[in-house]
């Protein structure tokens, strides 16, 4: 960096109390590096998807709002938060044996790098998915994001390694592959979640190129973006290719909580046999994604240089000290308390979030289904699939959907929505778009379905 310009300019003086700036503005007519010196993820279109959609979103706050696929807002309370706190605080005193001191210490300093809340984490797979998790084979991350991030790091040994992935599929976990250097090869996810043949050609077709395909990264329960979930038969039958492949299975699950209503299919870990599979969990649909919290469930066995046996759990302990340390000890206790104060239940825990996002799902099927009704002009190519749960449903449009068209959505009719081809790392999703019915308040509902539809009715001419 050179030192005699000054690139950031101070705009504002600083106060007399010393506080920072209040504004900082940068001078951008010169550059001091390239991305051609950088890593070449961050070219990636997976790594600006997110920033570009909240950026689009944000210059739009008045529009309905269906692009966020975020936790709806109207039951976080503050106070909430501090009752957590003490929940925690009190379970250790109480449950754990521990001294006042002690309890300090464990929220204030350093802490176990596996976390603090495993046995919570535990216990809460127990009850609510009846996954028989050994505590110590979970590790607590800094949300679902970092859990990936470690899974990657460590299956990445060298650039024959790849990754499948069910495609369209979260943009999250192409950009963590993308920043480990791991391709990820594209299954098709066709009508019904999984298409199996693709899924064995993939892998058959990597191998024969001198790949190495090492898992397959799959959302069983309302997946995002295509809102699919796989029947009980599918989860057994993908355990079993996934063995005749020997591939892992990297099952991540943030909205399975979220059904329709029908008895819940069980999670694939829950089905696991032969430790096939690796659980990556968030809090942040089910808690709170503020306290940044999530997990990973990883008890593959894992021999070392010296034939020591070990779990995978503690190889991606290691990779996590020297990227977060431990996840902090505040942000678990939040998390901790509220799995305490509800049993370690978080389906008891989310009664009234699980009712508003099924009302909002109905609502936005019902109200898709009287706009475009079965063979009216106006609903020529339009087409949207009927999730029984979760966040998301997709549309077919008659027309390719992109940013530009967002951007037009959200400036000249007022709605907000996310183009389908940010789920795809590469061709896919061109004339799709996702509607997230999670954070739309229900009396905002029709008004945005009628500015989609005449965004949809415009645009068909
Ligand atoms: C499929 C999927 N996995 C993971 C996450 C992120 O989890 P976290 O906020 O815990 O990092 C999301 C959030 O939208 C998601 O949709």
């Amino acid at each position: 960096m050179t030192t005699e310009t000054s690139e950031i300019t101070e705009t504002s003086e600083t106060t007399e109390t010393g506080r920072i700036p209040e504004r900082l503005t940068a001078d951008l007519s010169t550059a001091d590096l390239s991305t051609a010196d950088l890593h070449e993820a961050l070219e990636a279109p997976a790594l600006s998807s997110m920033n570009l959609l909240n950026e689009i979103a944000g210059h739009y706050p008045q529009a309905v709002q269906f692009a966020a696929g975020r936790p709806g807002e109207e039951f976080f309370d503050l106070e909430d938060v501090h009752a957590y706190l003490r929940a925690f605080t009190d379970h250790l005193a109480r449950d754990r044996g521990m001294s006042p001191a002690e309890v300090r210490r464990t929220l204030y300093q350093y802490g176990r790098t596996k976390g603090i809340v495993h046995e919570l984490v535990a216990r809460n797979l127990a009850v609510d998915e009846g996954i028989e998790a050994d505590p110590e084979s979970v590790v607590v991350t800094v949300g679902c994001q970092e859990a990936m991030y470690l899974v990657l790091r460590a299956l990445r040994t060298g650039p024959e390694d790849v990754l499948l992935a069910v495609a369209p599929t979260y943009v999250g976990l192409t950009g963590a592959a993308r920043l480990v250097d791991m391709p990820v090869l594209p299954v098709s996810g066709g009508a019904d979640g999984v298409d199996f043949d693709d899924l064995v050609a993939v892998a058959r077709r990597a191998r024969r190129d001198g790949l190495r395909p090492r898992a397959c990264y799959v959302m069983p329960d309302f997946a995002n973006p295509s809102g699919l979930s796989l029947t009980h038969a599918m989860r057994r039958r993908l355990l079993d290719v996934a063995r005749e492949e020997g591939l892992l299975l990297l099952e991540d699950n943030p909205y399975g909580l979220f059904h329709g209503g029908e008895e819940r299919t069980p999670t694939l870990k829950a089905l696991d046999e032969h430790r096939t599979v690796v659980y990556l969990g968030s809090f942040a649909k089910t808690a709170l994604p503020g306290a940044r919290v999530g997990y990973v469930v990883a008890d593959q066995r894992v021999a070392d240089a010296a034939g020591r046996i070990g779990l995978l759990a503690d190889q991606l302990s290691k990779i996590k000290s020297m990227l977060t340390v431990n996840t902090s000890p505040i942000a678990q206790a939040v998390v901790g308390g509220k799995l305490i104060a509800h049993g370690c239940s978080l389906v008891a825990a989310n009664v009234r979030e699980h009712q508003a996002y099924s009302r909002n799902l109905r609502q936005v099927l019902d109200g898709l289904a009287a706009r475009f009704p079965a063979g009216a002009p106006g609903s020529a190519g339009v087409e949207w699939n009927a999730p029984t749960g979760g966040f998301f449903v997709v549309m077919t449009l008659p027309f390719p959907v992109d940013d530009a068209l967002l951007e037009h959505s959200a400036r000249e009719y007022g709605v907000l929505w996310t183009p389908m081809r940010h789920f795809y790392d590469g061709p896919g999703g061109e004339n799709q778009l996702r509607l997230a019915v999670s954070t739309v308040a229900p009396e905002q509902i029709d008004l945005g379905l009628d500015r989609l539809k005449a965004l949809i009715t415009e645009w068909s001419k």
